[in-house]
């Protein structure tokens, strides 16, 4: 897929994972790209670059597209989750607090990052195929709801419960059978996933956990994949867990909570057209709804964790444009001050993006580029064949989409320092994250006395 060019303004304000940029951005009277208000130049001469920035009203009003659909579309009760895996900080994690969402963590710094930023303990969920007990026990703790992957997670809790406390309170996350390809899906009776109980096994599973009395079954949850276009997964999805909900309580689980996991997409690209976040929600309302029915069930809360959708597309990162190379008939490289450290989703997935020049954004193409990395390895590719106005050394790119799934994948790769995030607001920006220094970089280094002397 070529990667797009030209910024575009925001085309669905209600559902930002349809514009590839923040629903705010404009163009000011100087031709110069704003986000949040803020001249984007401003933020990369104030901030330095790279740079994550992420605006706030985009993220509020997704956050907003899904509380509201569910709302309108779900007659029992709901709870959206931030899958804080797909950008997780102090900031975002109130921020998603303040609109009244859940969260869902995976390991022990998502989860105390999202305690330490308000997020109610009761709406929080933890997950992980091999959670330590360090984890189970700080979840255990606080309240926070345990979605129970495999085997070894019920064996660990009988371990740590002090018997004749407080229950645990689980979720329990099996594999649905449905495989997700981001343009197609099919369906499977096992899928070769290492993430939660297998269909064959859910049965057995449930079995035992009635058995346990350090624990309260209160959930299912089953997550199909992500960046996915297509309604029809997930419409699916929710006959599978109403059948695993009907069963769970028959064998007699107080199921109260059916989370149907992520996955919705956004748009990278000019190509890419993603449902709204409303006909998703729709789709799963719906579903969950007319399964019930027909099984005569009271109907479970119904839960969701997007995290790509929440916001990916409020972010953009800014870079500063260095060195070129022209090779006469194969490319031009031009070089960036950041890369696979600040973005690996280009060289794990081939990732594409839509990238402009933020001080002559609509200014006509001249040339195809390849925006490189500065990391020491060839595939270090932001953006291949990008169609941009000429460029200059020192002039800013901004590179679309990049709030999910960049700074939590993140690197130090070639000892480069983390770029600093602010977020931006009615013309107001605030730090989210400090730039890291390279200095910071050897605070957990050691040399052994015996180095020491030697040297
Ligand atoms: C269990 C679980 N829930 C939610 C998500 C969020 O998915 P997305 O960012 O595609 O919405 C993921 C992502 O991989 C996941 O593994």
């Amino acid at each position: 897929m070529a990667n797009s060019n030209q910024y575009e303004p925001g085309r669905d304000l209600l559902s930002p994972n349809r514009n590839f940029a923040p629903i705010t951005s404009e163009i000011d009277e100087q031709g110069i790209l704003m986000v949040g208000g803020c001249k984007l130049s401003c933020l990369a001469e104030r901030y330095g670059t790279p740079l994550y920035v992420l605006d706030e009203a985009t993220i509020r009003a997704a956050c907003k597209s899904y509380k509201e659909s569910l709302e309108k579309y779900y007659p029992g009760r709901s709870l959206a989750l931030y899958a804080s895996k797909a950008n997780s900080s102090l900031a975002i994690s109130s921020l998603m607090a303040s609109e009244g969402l859940g969260l869902d963590a995976v390991s022990e710094g998502e989860l105390i990052t999202a305690l330490k930023g308000g997020v109610p303990s009761n709406q929080i969920v933890l997950h992980g195929n091999n959670k330590s007990d360090q984890e189970l026990l700080l979840a255990y703790k606080n309240g926070v709801k345990i979605v129970i992957d495999n085997q070894h997670d019920i064996d660990r809790l009988t371990q740590i419960v002090p018997s004749g406390s407080r229950p645990a309170e689980l979720m329990l996350r099996f594999t649905p059978g449905i495989e997700c390809h981001t343009h197609e899906y099919i369906r499977t009776g096992h899928l070769d996933s290492k993430f939660g109980f297998d269909p064959d096994q859910l049965e057995s599973a449930l079995k035992q956990l009635k058995k346990i009395d350090c624990a309260r079954l209160s959930g299912l949850h089953a997550h199909i994949g992500s960046q996915i276009f297509e309604l029809e997964p997930h419409k699916d999805l929710t006959g599978v867990m109403v059948d695993a909900l009907a069963l769970a309580r028959q064998l007699g689980h107080p199921i109260e909570d059916l989370n149907i996991g992520g996955g919705l997409g956004i748009r990278y690209v000019e190509a890419d057209d993603p449902p709204s976040i409303e006909d998703w929600v729709k789709v799963i309302s719906n579903g969950v709804k007319e399964a019930c029915e027909l099984k005569k069930l009271d109907l479970p809360r119904l839960m969701c964790e997007p995290g790509r959708s929440l916001v990916a597309n409020a972010g953009l990162t800014l870079y500063k444009i260095g060195s070129r190379k022209n090779i006469p008939g194969v490319r031009t490289y031009v070089s960036v001050d950041g890369g696979m450290s600040d973005n690996p989703r280009p060289i794990t997935y081939q990732s594409c993006y839509s990238a402009c020049l933020v001080d002559r954004p609509l200014d006509p193409v001249k040339e195809k580029i390849t925006i490189a990395g500065k990391h020491c390895e060839s595939g270090d590719v932001l953006l291949k064949d990008l169609s941009l106005p000429y460029s200059r050394r020192g002039d800013v790119l901004a590179v679309f989409g990049t709030g999910a799934y960049n700074s939590s994948m993140g690197s130090n790769y070639n000892r480069i320092p983390r770029p600093a995030a602010v977020i931006v607001n009615n013309g107001q920006s605030d730090l989210v994250q400090r730039r890291e220094q390279p200095e910071d970089l050897l605070q957990y280094d050691v040399i052994p006395d015996h180095l020491i002397e030697l040297g």
